[in-house]
């Protein structure tokens, strides 16, 4: 049995537990997965900057983004599906995200409703919505997340379009599998007996709890694909964005940027903040990593909104390299999903406490009392 020490050991937790397309379908990229990987080796190579015998003792780790304290610099990012991976597990992760003081984003497409969160008591949470063509649609889950308390709005707008990522296919997540496919899925589900009896056996019918009208499943990928390529709108402008401003009064952040005029134009729509984004590698493969982005998007609009950043996140010296480079916070995919699909809440909690740890020490070793010390000098060059 693995006593996880870090993000990678929830990550192999994950696998163990989970049927291999569930798992692909976390942890895969669009085509041949450079943009995934460049996220990662891009925040390995920048070396921080140790300094010595500075009296940092009293590491405070505890920022402030869009007027909300947060106990560590970072926020539990939208995952769609993410109650696949551990029943109800939005529930569980914005739980665990309460109890440690940080933001949960739950995605347009979750499992458990906007209903349920709130039901649930965890805490005021954020909503990330898409770009979607039925206007009268994206209004009732504006005026839902509205009555749950959702302070935060995140508008994701790198997915006009669904990229393939080739994994899902293989695995026959988005369909076309044929005789021999279904019985391997079968048979993987079956061997997961954990998973099965935690998710599918375990909880409520699985469905697309915030689309439940329009897409009657979640038993697969190709429904959502379905639903996406009928309803997500590849004409979209920055003009459009006013019918968001009209219709959403808390704070907007505009996720899925990667140039600083495009930063420009959200910060010119009002947004209080942006996330330098890629979707995680799965979107469009070639794409530069988020966190080689994040200096021009910041000396661009660093000075009239927030600019948070997410890709590759996977332990506290990560979340040290983005603020050092003008992150306000971070945002984390996987780091949070892996620790659901290990176990359940407990293992979210314990994800987000390992990170605060390792932020701490990064913190110590950089001579950084306060995040808002952690800057350009905590690297070295
Ligand atoms: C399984 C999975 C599902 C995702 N679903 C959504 C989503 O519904 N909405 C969204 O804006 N981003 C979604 N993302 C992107 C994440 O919010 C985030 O941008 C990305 O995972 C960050 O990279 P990281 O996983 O390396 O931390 C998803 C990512 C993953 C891994």
């Amino acid at each position: 049995m693995l006593v996880p020490a870090s993000v990678s050991d929830y990550r192999l937790l994950a696998e163990r537990r989970l049927p291999r397309a569930f798992f692909d379908y976390i942890d895969g990229g669009a085509y041949n997965e450079l943009t995934l990987a460049a996220n990662r080796n891009d925040l390995d190579a920048l070396k921080l900057h140790q300094r010595v015998l500075r009296g940092a003792s009293a590491i405070d780790t505890s920022t402030v983004v869009l007027g909300q304290k947060l106990a560590q610099p970072l926020i539990l990012g939208p995952v769609g599906l993410a109650g696949l991976f551990a029943r109800r597990g939005e529930v569980q992760a914005a739980r665990a995200a309460a109890a440690a003081g940080v933001p949960f984003c739950l995605s347009t497409v979750s499992i458990c409703p906007i209903e349920e969160l709130s039901a649930a008591g965890t805490a005021p949470f954020w909503f990330q919505l898409y770009v979607i063509r039925d206007r009268g649609y994206a209004a009732e889950l504006l005026a839902r997340a509205r009555a749950a308390g959702c302070t935060t709005l995140v508008f994701t707008v790198d997915l006009p379009v669904f990229a393939t990522r080739y994994r899902d296919v293989r695995n026959g997540m988005t369909g076309g599998a044929g005789l021999f496919g279904r019985l391997a899925k079968t048979w993987e589900i079956a061997r997961h007996f954990g998973w099965l009896v935690d998710v599918p056996l375990g909880g409520k019918p699985l469905t697309f709890g915030n689309l439940a009208k329009a897409v009657p499943s979640a038993r697969s990928l190709e429904a959502m694909k379905g639903w996406v390529d009928a309803q997500f709108d590849a004409g979209v402008t920055w003009k459009d964005l006013d019918w968001v401003r009209q219709n959403w009064h808390g704070h907007i952040v505009i996720k899925g940027v990667l140039d600083a005029d495009d930063a420009k134009a959200a910060a010119d729509i009002g947004a209080g903040a942006i996330v330098v984004s890629n979707h995680g590698g799965r979107q469009l493969d070639g794409a530069p990593s988020a966190i080689s982005v994040l200096p021009r998007v910041v000396d661009a609009v660093g000075d009239r909104m927030e600019v948070l950043m997410d890709g590759g996140i996977r332990s506290g010296q990560d979340v040290a390299k983005a603020l050092a480079l003008g992150a306000k916070a971070v945002m984390l995919g996987r780091a949070w999903t892996y620790g659901l699909a290990a176990r359940g809440e407990a293992g979210v909690a314990e994800v987000l406490a390992l990170l605060k740890r390792e932020l701490t020490v990064t913190m110590t070793l950089l001579g950084a009392e306060r995040v808002g010390d952690i800057d350009a000098v905590a690297l070295d060059h």
